[in-house]
């Protein structure tokens, strides 16, 4: 049966943890493989070292069924497997545009000199475009090199689209499911190559023909489209949150109410509603490194132009940043020595990920100029700490907002989303508050006596 496909998932963060008890769920035999001892050690005692809805539970659950099992050791994964996902990142190279693909290529070294074995290798990190086809030839050599001629080998790319704080329920019951090999569709089949992609296939065929799975597209598709679908997916929903704060930056000048205009907008089922919502702009582990990496790869291959849009996108982006640092000082008049309550450092709801963090970024700005700034993240707090420890962190919004001249919303956890004046009003030095998310009443806090500014509107 399908179910006797076992299965290693390389890499065990946000992806691949998610990736391997996933896997599990579905009823395979699943081993997760990390270099780092720490986190199989904590993975493999039922810790999640990051927040994910549903994710511990499944994780323990799997433990205990005995199908989910963690190593650092490649030996035993390149005996135990026969599909290998590979799930490390992919981060943005230190001073650079561009993806780092160290992680990538070690993993696949360490597993293919060891590979002696029918396997199938399937990527789903995020890469630029042409990886696959260098990884190919980087297997045979690898192999060739530690003397491994036994079994067959082929590589899959199929890129994963999960969201932080759904990624269960996106890696389940997903979209769509895009599946690359080394050609097209309609290569003939008796060339050595489509005969490699259609046993490719023809085991991922099996790995998703699950229950969860039926009645999801499954698009087969060659190595670079594949990997360009990702990316592509990743640009077009950046540009559309920058497309609706560019024009934050138009009301914020001549007046207007932006999240009408997002409504009136997403009414056109041609444009749609989801992802227009304008604030402090889109952060995270994935959206602004991958358009610069998208950015980076056009120019490499000769695409500069093509990509140069997504530039624009990300200064849009940046933009947001500065204009809640501007609102800021204008309303405190001196950062120095004001007190700031910022709610919310987490790049979003749902989740403690503070990468790329348009939250934790003003904040920190405001620190740095001088600010004393107070901060409460539902489930950020230690994470932020880490990156930048000289703010104020608190453990609860009321010890935030405790005399503060100025209050951010930052995040919109439905916590902060709740929040009505009476809530604030007590505590506060200030009845002033910047709602960067756009997700208060206005009104409402206008006619409780607060100075209230939002993004996309034009300041009082
Ligand atoms: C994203 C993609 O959605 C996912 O498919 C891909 O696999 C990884 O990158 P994620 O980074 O988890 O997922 O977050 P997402 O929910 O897409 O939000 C990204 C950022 O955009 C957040 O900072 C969010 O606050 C911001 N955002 C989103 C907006 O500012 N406005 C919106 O309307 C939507």
């Amino acid at each position: 049966t399908n179910m006797e496909l076992r299965i290693t998932v390389i890499g065990t963060g946000y992806l691949g943890a998610t990736h391997a008890a996933c896997m599990a769920e579905l009823g395979f035999e699943v081993l997760g493989v990390d270099v780092d001892p720490a986190k199989i050690n904590s993975l493999a005692a039922g810790i999640l070292p990051f927040h994910e809805p549903g994710l511990p539970e499944l994780l323990r659950k799997h433990l205990a069924t005995g199908r989910l099992r963690f190593t650092t050791d490649y030996a035993e994964a390149a005996a135990f497997g026969d599909v290998h996902f590979i799930g490390v990142g992919t981060p943005q190279r230190a001073g650079q545009h561009s993806a780092d693909l160290t992680y990538v290529d070690a993993a696949v070294t360490s597993l293919a000199q060891h590979l002696d074995r029918d396997a199938l290798i399937v990527g789903k990190s995020t890469v630029p475009v042409g990886t696959a086809r260098r990884l190919r030839g980087m297997i045979d050599d690898v192999r060739a090199q530690h003397g491994r001629t036994g079994g067959r080998i082929a590589l899959a790319w199929n890129p994963e689209f999960l969201r932080e704080g759904r990624a269960v329920e996106d890696t389940l019951t997903p979209d769509r499911l895009v599946v690359g090999t080394g050609t097209a569709a309609t290569a003939s089949p008796d060339d050595q190559v489509a005969d490699e992609a259609l046993w490719a296939r023809e085991i991922l065929r099996r790995v998703y023909a699950t229950p969860l799975a039926t009645g999801t597209p499954l698009i087969e598709t060659d190595f670079e489209t594949a990997e360009l679908v990702k990316v592509a997916a990743n640009a077009f929903l950046a540009t559309k949150i920058s497309f609706i704060n560019a024009f934050s930056e138009m009301t914020e000048l001549v007046g207007g109410d932006i999240r009408i205009l997002a409504d009136a907008l997403g009414h056109d089922a041609r444009i749609g509603r989801q992802f227009l919502n304008a604030g402090v702009g889109f952060g995270g582990g994935c959206l602004p490194k991958d358009i610069r990496g998208l950015q980076a790869r056009a120019n490499e291959v000769g695409a500069a132009s093509a990509m140069r849009f997504l530039t624009e996108i990300d200064d849009i982006n940046l933009r947001r940043r500065d204009r809640v640092v501007h609102l800021a000082t204008h309303m405190v008049e001196e950062l120095k020595g004001a007190r700031i309550a910022v709610l919310g450092v987490a790049f979003k709801p749902e989740s403690d990920d503070v990468r790329d963090s348009p939250a934790l970024d003003v904040a920190a700005r405001l620190y740095n100029a001088g600010a004393d700034v107070s901060v409460y993240d539902p489930q950020g707090n230690a994470n932020a700490a880490r990156r930048f420890p000289r703010l104020h962190y608190v453990d609860s919004l009321a010890e935030a907002t405790a005399g503060a001249d100025l209050t951010i919303l930052a995040t919109e956890w439905s916590e902060f989303k709740a929040l009505r004046p009476s809530d604030l009003s007590p505590r506060v030095r200030k009845h002033q508050l910047i709602d960067a998310r756009n997700v208060l009443d206005p009104t409402e806090w206008a006619e409780a006596g607060w100075r209230f500014e939002a993004l996309g509107r034009k300041a009082h």
